[in-house]
């Protein structure tokens, strides 16, 4: 029998495959930055044993049916709503995230950009840039205090918690709601429950680290803006599917809440023919969350290990389900 083929859908360091280039044959696609094209992947799996993957692909029903020698689909990032999960455990394909390596990193951009919104740190650099820093004066880009402000997660999950000790460190008093209580962000972090309505209410900052679920798409609609305080400010670092951009940006337009920071869209990538690019009052970032160059290491190096287990015949580190 040869060794496992494993086929990778973005070129990768070849210092992160060395430990495993004498157990497996490894095929990449030729480039870093563009993903490889649907067409081909589909022809380039066809042999495949296993399979390391990124968000930018779309694992559906109809991948996971003809690529029929799969056994492992490694996905680098721990959502993973761009992989059929039923029709993969359905054809008996193990699927594995990427959790925990990611986690401090996402909580410090997530912290970053949340920072970034309220004291407006992009629209004040561009003064600069655009020579627009005239005299200064006393409410010269006054944005808004995060110290000792309240702050609402939607999802306590490992991020959520993370999220919430830098929170701690600032003073804040955190809201937290999620599928289920997290007794242990409660009884280390103090972090309250309430309800979803409630925390839109009551936060002066409203963080969004839900997965893409059916239940979540569109979670952040025009109904959830209205509940916000009209000071409140909008944080998403987890998936674009969950808020309604229309919904949003005609909050921004009407101040119906004072600002928001995403990290993340609908519809991947955008560009500046995106509307909410047009408002002062959104900071934009390009799906950023885990990228530091060590995180993004450690991701990839995760998914080769869960990849190696499994044909060890041993339990992936990180399986979905
Ligand atoms: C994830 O891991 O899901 C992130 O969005 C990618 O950094």
């Amino acid at each position: 029998m040869g060794k496992p083929k494993i086929y990778i859908t973005r070129k990768i360091p070849e210092h992160l495959l060395s430990p495993f280039n004498d157990r497996y044959e490894i095929n990449m696609w030729k480039d870093e930055k563009t993903p490889i094209p649907e067409e081909i992947l589909f022809e380039r799996v066809k042999e495949a044993d296993g399979l390391l993957c990124l968000l930018t692909e779309k694992i559906d029903r109809k991948f996971i049916e003809h690529a029929s020698h799969l056994k492992i689909i490694a996905n680098m990032a721990v959502g993973y709503d761009n992989i059929d999960v039923a029709a993969a455990k359905n054809k008996k394909i193990i699927v594995t995230n990427t959790p925990d390596v990611l986690t401090e990193t996402t909580a410090d951009l997530t912290f970053a950009l949340l920072m970034a919104t309220a004291r407006r740190l992009i629209e004040a650099t561009n003064t600069i840039y655009h020579d627009e820093w005239g005299d200064w004066s006393p409410f010269m880009l006054a944005g808004t205090d995060i110290h000792h402000k309240t702050i609402g997660i939607v999802g306590m999950g490992r991020i959520g918690e993370a999220v919430a000790r830098r929170a701690k460190g600032f003073q804040m008093n955190v809201l937290y709601h999620n599928r289920t209580r997290n007794i242990h962000a409660e009884r280390q972090l103090q972090a309250t429950y309430v309800s979803f309505d409630k925390l839109l209410e009551e936060s002066d900052f409203v963080v969004s680290l839900v997965p893409l679920t059916e239940e979540t798409t569109n979670l952040f609609n025009q109904n959830a803006f209205q509940k916000m305080k009209e000071s409140g400010i909008f944080i998403n670092v987890s998936r674009g599917g969950v808020v309604d951009e229309d919904a949003l940006t005609e909050a921004l337009k009407q101040k119906t809440i004072r600002a928001a920071g995403l990290d993340v869209f609908k519809n991947e990538p955008i560009n500046s023919a995106q509307p909410l690019t047009k408002l002062k009052n959104a900071v934009l970032l390009p799906h950023i969350g885990s990228a530091s160059v060590t995180t993004r290491e450690n991701m990839l190096t995760l998914c080769l290990e869960n990849i190696d287990l499994v044909f060890q015949g041993k339990t992936a580190k990180t399986p979905v389900y």
